[in-house]
């Protein structure tokens, strides 16, 4: 198998239209008549002509490819699909699993949030499925092992509103050090109570980051831009943004910030990460945010911190356990503190709200519709969450005769060598796979095969024993 061609686009500089004088004292001076083209310039003309277009590829098959969206995806998604050829069925309600089972044997694609369930008899019956897209962020509706053992990818929208979240703790930091809930709420219900005791700016305030991922950087820089301080605690070593400092424990930042905010996953050793011992390491008066899981704090131990003065406030968006609707109460049925938590001074409880904006829902249809895209046209599974993540750098424009082999199996050995056994004869031009649990996917793209060939690949590769499913694109 030959090494893949590398195209080096020649720049030449032609050096009589450029003099460098060097004065006795100062750095290289480059002088440069009014009309010449720059260095850069011409480097990006060389460079443009250079640059080889990638080829759009296609499913062999002759079937329009059709697309199923549910639960009101935005029309921009709707957009995406429709300018890439796909036939779309667009609803604004979920489908039930009844409804699913009777018609979903006509899509190639579906689009969910998160009320549709594809379920283990969804699947059976989704016999031309090749991908489905949660145009959210959780992915618990789908039967995620079940739809990699039928060669499904499921793609989601894990950090589409990070900014968003980033944005509310901001709002949060300042509205608990100024105690604005219980002041706006005074002023609602009639009673004036202008107080400056016990409130503060946040400049020079330090923050105190537990979780350095996607909200917890973009908070950094916000609250940087506020005058605070910011200190951050992770398990892995990452990079500062800004003048932000990472801290070797946890209990080292409890100890110095004015303001804790969680922003890690909820993972068995992240259940009660701030509970009574933390909490009476933090600092007299600061303040606790949660917008992580519910989970990540005990609330009978916050709730005592506020009562003992430990802590001047908090704010809350996540609970052990949330209603499933909008108007369900949230009462001690739910969570047995729930009046205790309601009854505290300068604690702000919003209903998970972290992620909810229009920002958000746009940028999830841009992710999640692009996602589907890039697999349905050129079969690249990166960033979904249930199946091995492969792609292969474009054909070129002019590769006409390249075709594109995706195949995903059963992980069991001896497969690569029947496959590379069929794909002999052809020059392998690139190939890549890679396996997750049960299921192994494996891109190659494949240089002068002719129509009749690739009937011929197609049917042999379908033939080998722990095939799922093969798609050829052109
Ligand atoms: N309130 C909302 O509406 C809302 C919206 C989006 C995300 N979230 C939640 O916010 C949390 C963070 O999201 P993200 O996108 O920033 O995640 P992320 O994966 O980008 O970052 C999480 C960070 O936490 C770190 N971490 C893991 N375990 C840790 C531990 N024990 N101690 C310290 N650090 C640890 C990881 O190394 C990582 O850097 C998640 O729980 C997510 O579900 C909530």
């Amino acid at each position: 198998m030959p090494s893949p061609a590398v195209t080096i686009p020649s720049a030449p500089v032609n050096t009589e239209q450029v003099s460098i004088s060097r004065s006795p004292m100062s750095s290289p001076h480059i002088s440069r008549s009014p009309n010449q083209p720059s260095l850069h310039d011409r480097f990006r003309r060389n460079s443009i002509t250079a640059i080889r277009l990638p080829k759009v590829l296609h499913p062999v098959d002759k079937d329009e490819l059709r697309l199923l969206l549910l639960e009101n995806i935005s029309q921009d998604a709707v957009q995406a699909f429709t300018s890439q050829g796909f036939q779309v069925d667009h609803f604004s309600k979920a489908w039930s699993e009844e409804e699913l089972i009777s018609k979903i044997s006509s899509y190639h694609a579906i689009g969910i949030r998160s009320k549709t369930k594809i379920t283990e008899r969804v699947l059976k019956a989704a016999n031309k499925l090749l991908v489905i897209g949660c145009f959210c962020i959780g992915t618990n509706q789908v039967d995620l092992t079940n739809a990699a053992r039928t060669g499904i990818p499921v793609f989601n929208s894990p950090f589409s509103n990070s900014r968003s979240v980033a944005e509310l703790v901001m709002a949060e930091i300042i509205a608990l050090s100024r105690q604005l809930f219980d002041r706006a709420r005074e002023l609602k219900e009639g009673k004036w109570n202008k107080v400056s005791k016990g409130c503060w700016e946040v400049r020079g305030k330090t923050l105190g980051i537990v979780g350095y991922g996607h909200i917890g950087s973009q908070l950094s820089v916000l609250a940087e831009s506020f005058g605070m301080r910011v200190v951050f605690y992770d398990v892995i070593n990452i990079m500062p943004l800004g003048s932000a400092r990472q801290l070797t424990t946890l209990n080292d930042l409890l100890q110095r910030a004015d303001f804790v905010t969680l922003h890690v996953p909820e993972l068995p050793e992240t259940i009660d990460l701030i509970s009574a011992a933390q909490l009476s390491q933090m600092k007299k008066g600061s303040y606790l945010i949660n917008n992580a899981r519910g989970r990540v704090v005990n609330i009978p131990s916050l709730i005592s911190a506020v009562k003992s003065g430990r802590l001047a406030g908090a704010a809350l968006d996540v609970y052990p356990a949330e209603p499933g609707a909008n108007g369900a109460p949230f009462d001690d049925q739910l969570n047995t503190w729930a009046t205790e938590l309601r009854s505290l001074p300068n604690v702000i409880l919003t209903p998970h709200i972290g992620g909810s904006t229009e920002e958000a829902q746009r940028m999830i249809g841009e992710e999640v519709s692009s996602a589907l895209t890039r697999y349905l046209n050129y079969g690249s599974t990166v960033g979904a969450v249930n199946f091995p993540e492969v792609d292969l750098r474009a054909i070129d424009e002019e590769q006409i005769n390249q075709i594109r082999v995706c195949h995903v199996h059963n992980n069991q050995p001896g497969v690569l060598r029947q496959v590379n056994e069929i794909l002999s004869p052809y020059n392998v031009e690139k190939q890549y796979s890679d396996s997750k649990a049960d299921v192994a996917y494996l891109m190659a793209d494949i240089a002068d095969v002719s129509r009749v060939d690739i009937e011929k690949i197609r049917d042999q590769i379908n033939q080998t024993s722990a095939n799922i499913l093969t798609r050829l694109l052109a």
